[in-house]
C-alpha cells in the first residue's frame, strides 16, 4: 500500500503546511503545527464537475424511531449515558489513570454480554492475562466478551468490520495507532487519526463505542481537547485516591442531559453502584459539631445531600489562607465577603478551609447558604441544630434566593430522617410542601448570621 501524504495543521488557526515548522507562518502562533494524514484526494478544490445526488427533503414532524438503546443494567452507567448506549455513537470516558477506567469498562462489556449483546474489549494497555485475572477477580470470567490485545487500528478495523458487534471498548484510545502516520502513539495526531477511523466504523457497522482516554496534567483529555468535539459524549470518572467513591459524570451528551452522575463505591469485586448517595455521603458525619452543614443539592435529576465541612481560624500571616476542596473559590470570597458587608461578619484576617465531604464536587450556587451556615457555624462554635439541611442562592445584597426543586430537596431530607431545614422563601409566596421537614424561611443572611449567636457578629 502506498504511504498516504502527511500534512501539518495549525491547531490555532487552522492553516495547512506542507512541512512541520516551530511557528505557524499564518497566524504567527508557536507549536501549534500538528501532523495529520492527508484525506485521501486531497483536499477538496472547490466542487468540480461531476452531478450530486439529490437529498429527499422532509418535513419537521414525522414518525423516526427514537434511538434504540442498548441497556447495560448498571443503573448508574446507563442514566449517565442519557438511558442506554445508542448504536453508532461513540463515547469518550475520560479519567486520571488508576481510578477504574477499565474496571468500570469491563464491568459495563461484560453485563451486556450476558444480556446477549456482542462485546469486544480490546485492550491497548494490558495483556490477555491481566485483562483475565480481572475478569476473574470481578467475577466476569463466563461472560460472553471478545477479548483481544491489539494496538494497531488497521487490524482493529479488519477484525470489527467482519464481526456482528453491539459495544466495542477500546482501552486506551492513547495506545493506539495508525500506520500512516510516523509519529508515535499518544501524540495529538495519532490519538485523533486513530479516532476518526474507529467513529467511523462504529457509525458504518453501528455498534457503539466506548473509548477510554486518559487525562493528562493538564486536565484534558489527550491535548487540546482534540477528542471531545469528535465524539457523542464524554464522561468523566472521577474520584478521590484516598476515598472509595467513583463519581462518572457527563459533560457532553448528544443523546441526553449533561447534568446526571452516577456514583460508584470500588470495591474488592470492583465497582458497586451506589443507588442512595445522600446516605453514603453523609455515612461518615460525626454528630453534632460546629463548622458542619448538610447541603441538599441535586445533580441532575437526583437530590443529593452532601456534607459542608469548615474550619475557621486566626490566620497566623498577612494574607490568610482560603483553601477550597470541592467547591469554587470565587464563590467562597462571594460569601464571605456579603457576611462581611452586609451581616457585619468579619472573616478578612482568619484562615478559611472549606471542605465538600466524601470527594464531591459541587457546583451549584444554591449550595451558598450552606457554606455560610458551616461558615458561620463555625465562627461562633455552635453547631447547627440538630437533623437540618440547608440550601438557597446568596445574591451581593444578602438575600436569599429561592432554587430550583425546592420540593425534591426536602423530600429526600425528609427520607433520610431530616427533620428542619433552612431554606429561601418560595418564588411567589407559596408554602413549602415540605412533609415532616420544618422549614425556617431564610430571606436574607442576616437571619441566618442571627440564629446562631449575634455576639458573633462582633467577633
Ligand atoms: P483500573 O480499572 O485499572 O483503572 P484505570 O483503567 O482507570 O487506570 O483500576 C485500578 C484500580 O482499581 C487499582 O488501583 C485497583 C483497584 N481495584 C479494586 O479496588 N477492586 C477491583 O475489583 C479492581 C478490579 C480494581
Ligand atoms: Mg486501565
Amino acid at each position: 500500500m502506498p504511504r498516504a501524504q502527511s500534512r501539518y495543521v495549525c491547531q490555532a488557526c487552522g492553516a495547512v503546511a506542507p512541512k512541520w515548522a516551530g511557528k505557524c507562518e499564518s497566524c504567527g502562533e508557536w507549536n501549534t503545527l500538528v501532523e495529520e494524514a492527508a484525506v485521501e484526494a486531497g483536499p477538496p478544490k472547490g466542487l468540480g464537475r461531476g452531478r450530486g445526488k439529490k437529498l429527499d427533503f422532509v418535513a419537521l414532524s414525522g414518525t423516526s424511531a427514537g434511538a434504540p438503546r442498548r441497556v447495560s443494567g448498571i443503573a448508574e452507567f446507563d442514566r449517565v449515558c442519557g438511558g442506554g448506549l445508542v448504536p453508532g455513537s461513540a463515547i469518550l470516558v475520560g479519567g486520571d489513570p488508576g481510578i477504574g477506567k477499565s474496571t468500570l469498562l469491563l464491568q459495563v462489556a461484560a453485563r451486556l454480554a450476558r444480556t446477549g449483546a456482542g462485546c469486544a474489549y480490546i485492550s491497548g494497555e494490558e495483556a490477555i492475562d491481566q485483562v483475565r485475572l480481572r475478569a476473574a477477580r470481578l467475577g466476569l470470567a463466563e461472560a460472553p466478551v471478545r477479548l483481544a490485545a491489539a494496538t494497531s487500528v488497521r487490524d482493529i478495523v479488519a477484525s470489527l468490520d467482519a464481526s456482528d458487534l453491539d459495544l466495542v471498548v477500546i482501552d486506551s484510545i492513547q495506545t493506539m495507532y495508525v500506520d500512516t502516520l510516523d509519529s508515535a502513539p499518544g501524540t495529538v495526531s495519532q490519538v485523533r487519526a486513530a479516532a476518526q477511523e474507529l467513529i467511523r466504523l462504529a457509525k458504518r457497522r453501528g455498534f457503539a463505542l466506548l473509548l477510554v482516554g486518559h487525562v493528562t496534567k493538564e486536565g484534558l483529555i489527550a491535548g487540546p481537547r482534540v477528542l471531545e468535539h469528535m465524539v457523542d459524549t464524554v464522561l468523566y470518572f472521577e474520584g478521590e485516591r484516598g476515598h472509595q467513591f467513583r463519581i462518572l459524570r457527563a459533560v457532553k451528551n448528544r443523546f441526553g442531559p449533561t447534568d446526571e452522575i452516577g456514583v460508584f463505591e470500588m470495591t474488592d469485586a470492583g465497582l458497586a453502584e451506589v443507588s442512595n448517595p445522600s446516605a453514603l455521603f453523609l455515612g461518615e458525619r460525626r454528630g453534632h459539631v460546629a463548622g458542619s452543614a448538610v447541603f441538599a443539592g441535586m445533580e441532575g435529576t437526583r437530590p443529593m445531600l452532601v456534607e459542608i465541612q469548615a474550619l475557621v481560624a486566626p490566620s497566623p500571616y498577612g494574607t490568610p489562607r482560603r483553601a477550597v476542596v470541592g467547591w469554587d473559590g470565587n464563590r467562597l470570597a462571594m460569601v464571605t465577603a456579603v457576611l462581611d458587608a452586609r451581616c457585619g461578619l468579619s472573616l478578612g484576617g482568619r484562615d478559611i478551609y472549606l471542605n465538600v465531604a466524601g470527594g464531591l464536587r459541587i457546583a451549584e450556587p444554591a449550595a451558598d447558604l450552606a457554606v455560610a451556615a458551616a461558615l458561620v457555624s463555625a465562627l461562633s462554635d455552635r453547631p447547627v441544630p440538630p437533623e437540618t439541611v440547608v440550601f438557597g442562592e446568596i445574591g451581593l445584597a444578602g438575600e436569599v434566593r429561592a432554587v430550583s426543586q425546592m420540593d425534591a430537596r426536602l423530600k429526600e431530607a425528609g427520607k433520610l430522617g431530616f427533620t428542619a431545614a433552612f431554606a429561601p422563601p418560595r418564588r411567589g409566596g407559596s408554602k413549602p410542601r415540605a412533609g415532616d421537614v420544618a422549614v425556617t424561611e431564610i430571606a436574607h443572611l442576616r437571619q441566618l448570621v442571627d440564629l446562631f449567636e449575634p455576639e458573633a457578629r462582633a467577633a
